[in-house]
């Protein structure tokens, strides 16, 4: 027989990856491949053609490495958005291709809302304030009358974005973020004395919002001016990282809530992972994140989602299944919880 499970097809952006969950909603890890530009950032139709030479190895990948057979396949599951065209059109299609020839229920899902529910199944958090740090988005949610609503976000550009465009002007490619960490790391390191003084970057907290890019341009000019790049990065970190927690931590005092949720590509930074861990901590409550594989963009929390909306909504009707772009966190509504 073998154990029955939804596919979850993840191209929102950069990443080809085919995940799945059993239908006892345990993850299985997904089958994954990142496109990496040597220069530039990414172009949205080099990523489609990424996307699609990639899927036949990847699916064959997923299938091989978990015993999984098709033939317990029960949905297809596939982000509808946000993300960028060419790249959400080529996860569609082939979700769309395997629905119809194994005749199994296709399911389109939300990205950003299946960021979140990754981190509630493997964290075990029921009601938590969620810090969402990706590339393309930087937000603090939390779920009231059935929607996960954005009380706060970023204006300009996601906090991964600002990292990685820092990180390619002083020659590092995508994704930056973990070169940043590792200079930032060596800079802790270096200086001797406990306490550490960082260097001066404008603040990105704007009442419940945030905005990155005037601490990228400071960032870059400082390094410009002679400042060490690991140094810059340090500070970058401190103050990108403390503004995003601010705003969480006005989050749980408002709602009264009790559990930090990490979700997002950054949440994969040790940095932030331990100044969430000690705001939380100072305030009574906890902070969590799931393993570093469900932070990143991934094909298993895109099942996963599949398969509490297919029990709480059912499928999705092929005329409903054009991909949007602009999708946001709160225009889904949450039947499941
Ligand atoms: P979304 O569509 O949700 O915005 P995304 O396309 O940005 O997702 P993710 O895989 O969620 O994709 O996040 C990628 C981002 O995470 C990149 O900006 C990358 O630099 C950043 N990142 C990954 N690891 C780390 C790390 N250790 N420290 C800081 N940033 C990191
Ligand atoms: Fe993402």
């Amino acid at each position: 027989m073998g154990v029955r499970w939804v596919l979850g097809i993840e191209s929102t952006a950069h990443t080809f990856s085919f995940g799945a969950v059993t239908e006892d909603r345990e993850p299985i890890p997904s089958s994954s491949s990142i496109i990496r530009p040597t220069e530039g950032g990414i172009h949205p139709r080099e990523a489609a053609d990424h996307h699609s030479d990639n899927a036949s190895r990847l699916l064959q990948g997923l299938l091989s490495t978990h015993s999984l057979s098709m033939n317990n396949l029960v949905g297809v599951a596939y982000s509808q958005g946000p993300g960028l065209g060419p790249c959400l059109r080529v996860g569609a299609s082939v979700a769309r291709a395997i629905s119809t020839a194994r005749n199994v229920p296709l399911i389109g899902v939300n990205h950003c809302v299946a960021h979140i529910e990754i981190g509630r199944t493997v964290c075990g958090c029921d009601d938590p304030v969620l810090l969402y740090v990706s590339g393309g988005n930087t937000q603090v949610i939390t779920r009231l009358d059935g929607r996960y609503r954005v009380l706060g976000e970023t204006m300009d550009i996601g906090i991964g974005n600002m990292l990685d465009k820092f990180a390619r002007h002083h020659g590092y490619p995508f994704p930056g973020g973990p070169e940043i960490e590792k200079a930032a790391l060596l800079h802790r390191e270096s200086v001797k004395s406990p306490s550490i003084v960082g260097l001066e970057l404008p603040y990105a907290v704007q009442g419940m919002d945030l905005a990155f890019s005037g601490l990228l341009n400071a960032a870059d000019t400082l390094v410009e001016k002679g400042a060490s790049f690991e140094a810059v990065c340090w500070s970058l970190q401190e103050h990108a990282f403390a503004a995003s927690i601010e705003v969480a931590e006005r989050a749980l005092a408002h709602t009264g809530k009790k559990e930090l949720l990490l979700g997002g590509g950054v949440a994969c930074n040790e940095r932030i992972r331990e100044m969430s861990d000690i705001m939380c901590r100072e305030r009574g409550g906890s902070a969590h994140w799931p393993p570093k594989m469900y932070c990143i963009d991934n094909g298993t929390m895109i099942a996963l989602l599949g398969l509490l909306q297919l029990e709480s909504i059912g499928p999705t009707e092929l005329l409903d299944s054009g991909v949007d772009q602009m999708l946001r966190t709160d225009m889904t509504p949450v039947a499941w919880a």
